[in-house]
């Protein structure tokens, strides 16, 4: 069965969700069983598996990266498809400050190993995610041995250690690293986020995170990534971190902007002057962490409200998310130049972490896979050039 019959399929599935046939949807299920039962689904996958990836359309743009779990990679369905698809992956949270050092003197290589296992044998390139954010940190690392916050010298210390050891272990294997995440305010009037490294060691942890992975890994391209960059006050903020870097002679070579984004935004113009702008510093521009949710954005978690019960993937949902990733997609191409990778945020619409952001147990379907790991509209639109 080819994508046309199976996206109309799904299609009229959406509409018997929606409405009150419930006969008729009984029906409707009875096919759809008797379809994968059959082998439909199987050849639907396996159409998708023998044709071009993401990553042969754009060979003369960019890699076409994503992030992934130790776990992803050991089912079939998801290893092929990331195989097929993508050339560069990036460790969902297996490197992050918390689970790969989870006490002073303990460090967790397995997952991280193994996905680093996996890229080398499909020759696929590994972003690293990511030396110092002040999210998913061990408790450990902020307190000595009575419970009391260490001084900057001790933080400073732990951060050099903690990245040489990484940085160190993955020499050679990791192309890229996000080194610092997310140190900038969300806050009008704020410029730097108050974070615990911040109330420790002030601005300096932020170069000094820099050059202890430069010296760990001097072939290594560093990133500082953030998130809401599209935000005219927050994008200011960003560019002017990375020019005081930059001009302070720091070892930094590029931008991550993380593309959280949503039908609604950013627009044409706002991701049109984001990349303008950053482009101006000279640096590479990386998208690291992309996914257009299916609801208007909202940026800070909250309560689930009736309205949230209609987690629907509607025709009109996946139209104008269609449409939103069409329009990134264009942009993107159009920055080819300084634009050196473009990674998505989880394989497909089975798992994604908006499923629980902003609201608990919502639904979402921001990916260009189906649940079934099939390609969706979009899909189809971003290859389209
Ligand atoms: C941020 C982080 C990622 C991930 C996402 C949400 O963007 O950089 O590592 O945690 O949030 O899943």
């Amino acid at each position: 069965m080819n994508n046309f019959w199976m996206s109309k399929l799904r299609f009229i599935n959406n509409y018997f969700e929606t409405t009150k046939f419930y006969i008729v949807k009984k029906y409707f299920i009875l096919l759809e069983v008797i379809l994968v039962l059959s082998g439909c689904n199987l050849l639907a996958q396996q159409q998708t598996a023998d044709s071009k990836g993401l990553k042969d359309y754009y060979k003369n743009y960019f890699p076409i990266g994503v992030a992934v779990s130790p776990w992803a990679l050991k089912r079939e369905d998801e290893s092929s498809l990331i195989i097929n698809q993508f050339n560069s992956i990036t460790p969902e949270n297996a490197m992050k400050m918390g689970p790969i050092h989870p006490r002073e003197n303990e460090y967790n290589w397995k997952d991280a190993d193994s996905i680093v296992a996996f890229a080398q044998r499909h020759h696929i390139k590994i972003r690293g995610h990511n030396l110092c954010w002040h999210n998913q940190a061990p408790a450990w690392l902020f307190i000595d041995s009575s419970g009391k916050p260490v001084s900057k010298e001790v933080l400073l210390q732990r951060l050099k250690e903690h990245i040489t050891t990484v940085v160190n272990r993955y020499k050679g294997a990791i192309y890229a690293w996000d080194v610092v995440n997310e140190a900038i305010s969300d806050k009008p009037g704020e410029y730097l986020r108050n974070s615990t490294w911040y109330q420790i060691c002030g601005e300096e942890f932020i170069a000094k995170a820099f050059e202890y992975a430069h010296a760990a890994d001097p072939s290594a391209q560093l990133f500082y990534n953030d998130y809401n960059e599209i935000n005219a006050d927050k994008r200011e903020k960003i560019y002017r971190l990375v020019k005081s870097l930059k001009d302070a002679g720091v070892p930094i070579h590029g931008i991550g902007l993380q593309g959280h984004w949503a039908v609604n935004e950013p627009s044409a113009p706002q991701l049109d002057s984001t990349l303008r702008r950053f482009a101006a510093l000279g640096l590479k521009l990386q998208i690291t962490e992309l996914d257009i949710s299916v609801y208007p954005k909202e940026h800070v978690s909250r309560e689930r409200k009736p309205v949230d019960s209609d987690t629907a993937f509607t025709a009109e949902k996946e139209q104008q998310q269609m449409q939103q990733y069409k329009m990134c997609f264009e942009l993107f191409r159009k920055y080819k130049t300084v634009l050196s990778g473009v990674t998505f945020w989880n394989i497909s619409d089975r798992n994604s972490w908006l499923d629980n952001f902003p609201v608990r147990g919502r639904k979402d379907h921001p990916l260009l896979f189906d649940k079934n790991l099939l390609p969706k509209k979009a899909f189809w639109e971003v290859v389209k050039f």
